[in-house]
């Protein structure tokens, strides 16, 4: 596997910067079969190309959420189904962006910092096997574009439950 990552320049366009990080992950993986070993390098790719505040995996184990591996401030541990952003979006099975996470009825907040989140489903054999969850400390950090690229991430990342 690769020794650094390469990250592109705030100059770059953040379509750019996820297309650079996602050749690199496939670097990152390939060959690596350990469900944790991948999850704690995506996570910590994400939050070195992004600096986002939070990024993290909840994995479904025993009917619920558990935290897994993250980059980022210590987090709540448990997520019930249906419960929060993390919990909802395993519910409804979508990716949910939350721009601002004072308006998000149930929203669960780990930190007082966190603004605005994105949560993105990890399926396999069409069973919600967790979630990726990011989060910002700025109001209205993520859209259709991230979206897109997160979930092409989460797709690479083959978790069974
Ligand atoms: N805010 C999340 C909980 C996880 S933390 O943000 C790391 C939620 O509402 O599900």
């Amino acid at each position: 596997m690769p020794e650094n990552l390469y990250i592109l320049s705030d100059h770059s366009s953040k379509e750019d910067k996820y297309r650079n990080l996602i050749a690199q992950i496939d670097a990152l993986i390939s060959g690596e079969p350990d469900k944790i070993a991948n999850l704690a390098n995506v996570a910590a790719a994400l939050k070195q190309t992004f600096g986002f505040f939070w990024v993290g995996f909840y994995l479904v184990k025993d009917g619920m959420l558990v935290l897994g591996p993250f980059q980022g401030p210590i987090a709540c541990t448990r997520i019930e189904y249906g419960r929060g952003v993390c919990g909802t979006a395993w519910k409804e099975q979508k990716t949910i962006i939350v721009p601002d996470v004072s308006q998000f009825a149930g929203h669960i907040a780990c930190s007082s910092e966190s603004k605005s989140e994105i949560v993105v489903p990890m399926t396999s054999s069409g069973e919600i096997t967790g979630v990726l969850d990011v989060d910002s400390n700025r109001l209205n950090d993520f859209d259709e574009t991230d979206a897109v690229f997160l979930e092409k991430i989460v797709g690479k990342l083959k978790i069974e439950s």
